[in-house]
C-alpha cells in the first residue's frame, strides 16, 4: 500500500507540472477553455486535498475492500455531479451545463409517433446540393442560439465531452461515468444523434430532415464528403494532408502509411472484414465489456469497431498541429466537428448491419444494460430520461439507413503466403514461453500456443468461439500504445490487415487522470486484456486442426517501449 502511495504522489507531481506548463494553452480556445483557466489553481488545490487523505485507488485496492456490485441499482448519472473534467493528455476542460441538469423538469422518453414519416439517413457523398443548403442552414441557426439553450451548437458538442472526458459522478457512487471502450459506446452514440437530428430537423421545420451518414467503409465514401468543406460545416481544425482526394486510412495509427490509393482502398476492405465478421463473431467482442455501476463494475474493452475505424479516424481527421489533435481527435472537441455526427451515424448503421448479419438476435439481454439511463434534450428543450432498451430498435425511433452495398463483406483476407508454405517454415521454429511474465513490448514477440481443443465441429464453433487473449498488458504509463496480433505470421513485419494472418490490433488511448469531486473518485485500472476472435482465421490458414499455432504480437509505431505483457492464452468465448 505504501509503495502504491508513493507512485500516487509521483504521479499528481507530475500532473502538477503539467498543468502549470500548458495552461497557457487555454488561451487560445473557445468560451469554455477559456473558463478552465479560472479553476487551475482551484483544481490543484483539489488533487492536493486528496493526497492528504487518500492514495490512488487502483481497481487491486477495490478488490480487497470486496465491495459487492448492487444488481437493483442502475447505472445512470448523478446530474447534480457535473464537474472540471480532464482532456485526454490530462488538461482540464470544462464542458458543464450553465446550470446544474437536475434543477430542470425531467420527462420519461417516449417513441415518436407512427404517424411521423421515417427519416431515410443518406451517404454524405451523395447528398444533393438542396439537402447540403438545408442542413448548412440549420447549424448556422444551431451556432447562433445562446449558450444557454441547450440546442446550442456548443452545448451539443459538449454533451459528448461530459460523458467522455468523465464531468458526471454515477448516482449512488463516486465512480465516474465514462461511455466509451464499453457495451454503452453503441446505444450511447446512437442517443445523441438521434436527439441531435430531431433538434436540426426542427430548426428548420423540416420532419423528414435525416443525418448524412460517412460512408468510410465504401470505397466512394472513403474520403471526407465535399459537403464538410463549405460553409458551416466547415472545421478549420483538421489535417490538411488528409483533406480530399486523399483516402482515409481505417487503421490509422498517426504514421501515414504511404499506400497508394488502390491498396489503400483494398486493406481499408479487408479491415473492415476482420472488425465486422470473422474479429466480431461474438457479442463481447463487437459491443465491448460489461461495464455496470460501481467501483467493481468498472471494465476497459472496447469492441472492435470503436476501436477502429472509430478511434482511427477521429485521429486521422484532427489536426496534427494541435496538442490532443482537436478538434476530431480529442473527446473533448470531437463533436465539435460537424463530421462527428456523419461519423457516428456511420458507426450506428453498421451495428444494425452487424445485427443482421447474426439474424437480428438480441445481441445482450441484461438488464443492467437494459436500463442504463441517460438524460439528453429533445428539440422543445425538454429534459429527456431515456434507457438503452428504448433505442436497440432504431425503426421504433423512425429514422433508417439508405441501403447500400457492403462491399467489405466480399473482402475476406487471404493468407499472404500458402499456408502449406508457412507450415513448413514455422515448423523449423524454435518454441517460445506463452508464460512472458512483464515481457517488454519494445519489440516483437512470438509465442508458440498449444490449442486446447481441435477438430471442433461447426455448431461447437458457433457456440464457442476460439479467442485469444493477451492479459496482463501493463502500460506504465498513460500513454497512446498501438499492437497488432498476428497467427502464423512467417513475416509480420512485411504484412498487416489486408493478410489473413492479421488477427486483430490493440489501441490504448490516452485516458487522462479523471477529476472527481470526492477521493474515492479516482478509478484506473493498471492491468488491461486483449481479446480476439480466430476461429474463421483458423480455417482460412488451414491451422484449425493444428494442435499448436504461433501468435506474434507487433508494437507499432514503437509505442510498446513502455508496456509490458504477462502472456498470451486461447480461450473460448460463449
Ligand atoms: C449527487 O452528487 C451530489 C454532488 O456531489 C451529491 O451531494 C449527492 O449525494 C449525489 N447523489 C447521489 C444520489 O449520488
Ligand atoms: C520509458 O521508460 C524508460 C525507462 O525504462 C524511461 O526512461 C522513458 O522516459 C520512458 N518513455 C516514455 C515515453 O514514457
Amino acid at each position: 500500500m505504501e509503495s502504491k502511495r508513493w507512485v500516487s504522489l509521483v504521479f499528481f507531481a507530475l500532473i502538477l507540472v503539467g498543468l502549470s506548463y500548458s495552461s497557457h494553452l487555454f488561451l487560445k480556445d473557445s468560451d469554455q477553455q477559456v473558463q478552465s483557466i479560472s479553476f487551475v489553481s482551484d483544481l490543484k488545490t483539489t488533487i492536493l486535498g486528496f493526497l492528504d487523505e487518500t492514495s490512488w485507488v487502483t481497481i487491486e485496492d477495490i478488490d480487497e475492500e470486496d465491495i459487492k456490485p448492487k444488481h437493483d441499482v442502475i447505472l445512470t448519472p448523478n446530474l447534480s455531479s457535473c464537474h472540471k473534467s480532464l482532456s485526454d493528455a490530462g488538461r482540464p476542460v470544462y464542458c458543464c451545463p450553465p446550470k446544474h441538469e437536475s434543477l430542470e423538469p425531467i420527462i420519461d422518453f417516449k417513441f415518436p409517433d407512427v404517424s411521423e414519416p421515417i427519416k431515410v439517413r443518406k451517404p454524405a457523398h451523395m447528398v444533393d446540393a438542396d439537402y447540403i443548403a438545408k442542413y448548412n442552414k440549420a447549424i448556422t441557426i444551431m451556432k447562433s442560439l445562446p449558450y444557454d439553450d441547450p440546442r446550442n451548437f456548443m452545448r451539443q458538442a459538449n454533451i459528448h465531452c461530459i460523458y467522455c472526458t468523465g464531468a458526471y459522478n454515477q448516482q449512488n457512487s463516486n465512480s465516474l461515468l465514462k461511455i466509451h471502450r464499453s457495451w454503452m459506446f453503441f446505444p450511447w452514440h446512437r442517443m445523441m444523434i438521434y436527439f441531435h437530428e430531431r433538434i436540426l430537423g426542427s430548426l428548420i421545420g423540416d420532419e423528414n430532415f435525416a443525418l448524412p451518414f460517412w460512408n468510410w467503409d465504401s470505397p466512394e465514401g472513403m474520403f471526407i464528403p465535399d459537403m464538410y468543406l463549405y460553409g458551416s460545416m466547415v472545421d478549420t481544425q483538421r489535417d490538411s494532408s488528409h483533406l480530399p482526394p486523399r483516402v482515409a486510412d481505417l487503421y490509422y495509427d498517426y504514421h501515414e502509411r504511404g499506400l497508394g490509393t488502390v491498396n489503400q482502398i483494398s486493406t481499408n476492405l479487408a479491415f473492415m472484414y476482420n472488425q465486422m465478421v470473422s474479429g466480431a463473431k461474438k457479442t463481447e467482442l463487437f459491443m465491448g465489456c460489461p461495464y455496470k455501476t460501481g467501483k467493481k463494475g468498472y471494465c476497459d474493452g472496447p469492441g472492435t469497431i470503436e476501436l477502429a475505424p472509430h478511434n482511427a479516424l477521429h485521429t486521422w481527421v484532427g489536426s496534427n498541429l494541435n496538442p490532443e489533435r482537436e478538434d476530431f481527435g480529442a473527446f473533448y472537441s470531437a463533436a465539435r466537428d460537424p463530421i462527428f455526427y456523419a461519423h457516428h451515424s456511420n458507426i450506428d448503421r453498421l451495428w444494425n448491419v452487424w445485427n443482421e448479419l447474426r439474424g437480428n438476435k438480441p445481441a445482450i439481454e441484461d438488464p443492467d444494460w437494459l436500463d442504463t439511463t441517460f438524460y439528453f434534450h429533445n428539440e422543445k428543450s425538454q429534459l429527456v430520461r431515456i434507457k438503452i432498451r428504448d433505442v436497440v430498435d432504431n425503426s421504433k425511433l423512425r429514422y433508417a439507413y439508405e441501403n447500400v452495398e457492403n462491399v467489405w463483406l466480399n473482402a475476406r483476407p487471404k493468407p499472404s503466403i500458402p499456408p502449406q508454405i508457412s507450415r513448413q517454415i514455422l515448423k523449423m521454429r524454435e518454441s517460445r514461453n506463452p508464460f512472458l511474465d512483464g515481457r517488454r513490448l519494445d519489440t516483437t514477440i512470438r509465442v508458440k500456443l498449444h490449442r486446447p481443443k481441435t477438430h471442433r465441429s461447426k455448431i461447437e464453433k458457433e457456440q464457442e468461439e476460439e479467442i485469444i487473449v493477451v492479459y496482463g498488458i501493463d502500460i506504465s504509463k498513460d500513454m497512446y500504445v498501438k499492437f497488432d496480433v498476428y497467427v502464423n505470421a512467417v513475416d509480420e513485419s512485411i504484412i498487416g490487415p489486408e493478410s489473413r494472418e492479421f488477427a486483430g490490433t490493440f489501441v490504448n488511448m490516452m485516458k487522462g487522470v479523471r477529476i472527481l469531486l470526492n477521493k474515492e473518485d479516482l478509478v484506473m485500472k493498471r492491468k488491461t486484456i486483449f481479446k480476439v476472435g480466430i476461429t474463421e482465421l483458423l480455417e482460412d490458414l488451414d491451422a484449425d486442426d493444428d494442435e499448436t499455432i504461433w501468435v506474434t504480437l507487433v508494437p507499432r509505431g514503437g509505442t510498446g517501449i513502455n508496456t509490458t505483457v504477462d502472456g498470451v492464452r486461447i480461450e473460448y468465448l460463449k
